[in-house]
């Protein structure tokens, strides 16, 4: 408004320098003017959300009087961004035995726009083959385990994970999760062939064949085999894992007709865990005892006239083999 009349009243309009609008003086009919503020370039809620500007009114006077207002304006969200998740990918390892609900990573994501379309809600794709052993926090973006993991039936997860605003745009990441092994399995011995009987004087002979396994990885899945050393046995290896164990001399089973032989297994995992395997071996009888008399001589004396029968003394043969 100018309460003076003709070029002394308003005849321009400007706005304060700014990177989107300018302003447009427009005639009326009854010779006033009137201004239309016009939008150079899109606004961006995210990079700008308000922007104030100085309007002049401008009369035509000498010198020329002017009034000013402040425009405010605020520019509205529209869903314009995605989530985005701070890694595309998070790669992460667990150790199997892990209890349920164990924390495996927390994934995050970011989206600009504000409100409703700035929420982001997270989300696990469970593939169609197996169900994963996972949830997701809807909104912490936390993954936790919803079963204990066993590296030995499955060493390594793929798990997608989806944000999705409240408008919904979504953004995805990946996770890789490996299960680290835990020495969790001890060893096992399988015997595939024992022979409970050993003929005496035998040179090397095969007592039993049998293998070993560990399913663990690493120096958790490693092993070591022995008997007591003080036996006159040995262990063989033979091919990945299979042993033999013999006889390292020809054995006597009039000294010793039975061995008890513990087989142990050790793995070298921390810690380390063992079996035992307890075998009995028999010596069996060769006749290699000639039968021997307790003395070489015997002197017997028996008087005349001797009635039959009469006992006159006795001699005796002993044979060690059985
Ligand atoms: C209005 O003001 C602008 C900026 O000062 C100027 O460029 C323009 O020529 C003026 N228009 C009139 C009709 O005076
Ligand atoms: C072997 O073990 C059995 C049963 O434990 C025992 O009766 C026997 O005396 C042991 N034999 C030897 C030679 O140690
Ligand atoms: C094997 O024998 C050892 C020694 O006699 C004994 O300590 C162990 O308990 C036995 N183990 C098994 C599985 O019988």
């Amino acid at each position: 408004q100018d309460f003076d009349i003709g070029s002394n009243t308003v005849q321009n309009y400007t706005i304060s320098p700014n990177s989107h609008f300018h302003v447009v003086t427009h005639n009326r009919g009854d010779g006033r003017k009137y201004p239309e503020l016009m939008l150079d370039k899109a606004l961006d809620r995210e990079e700008q959300a308000e922007l104030t500007l100085t309007l002049t009114a401008l009369d035509g006077g000498d010198p020329p009087g002017s009034g000013t207002t402040i425009v405010r304006i605020e520019v509205v969200d529209i869903n314009d961004n995605v989530p985005e998740f701070l890694q595309s990918l998070y790669e992460v390892q667990v150790p199997e035995n892990s209890p349920p609900n164990s924390l495996v990573v927390a994934v995050s994501a970011q989206d600009l726009d504000a409100g409703t379309y700035g929420y982001i809600r997270y989300t696990l794709f469970q593939g169609n083959q197996v169900t994963q052993p996972f949830v997701i926090d809807e909104t912490t973006g936390e993954i936790r385990l919803s079963k204990t993991l066993d590296f030995e039936t499955i060493p390594y997860y793929n798990v997608e994970i989806a944000g999705t605003d409240g408008g919904g745009l979504s953004g995805k990441c990946t996770v890789a999760i490996e299960v680290v092994d835990v020495n969790d399995n001890a060893p096992e011995l399988t015997m595939s062939t024992l022979t409970s009987s050993t003929p005496e004087n035998s040179p090397e002979t095969v007592v039993a064949v049998f293998s070993v396994s560990d399913p663990d990885s690493g120096d958790n899945g490693r092993m070591v085999c022995s008997i007591q050393n003080d036996l006159p046995f040995l262990l063989k290896p033979t091919f990945k894992n299979f042993y033999t164990l013999v006889t390292e001399r020809p054995l006597d089973r009039e000294s010793q007709a039975e061995y008890n032989i513990t087989i142990t297994v050790t793995d070298l995992g921390t810690p380390r865990l063992k079996t035992q395997h307890n075998i009995t071996v028999t010596v069996s009888d060769v006749n290699d005892n000639a039968p021997a008399f307790s003395q070489t001589t015997y002197t017997l004396r028996v008087r005349e006239n001797n009635s039959p029968a009469l006992h006159i003394g006795s001699v005796s043969a002993t044979d060690s083999d059985a």
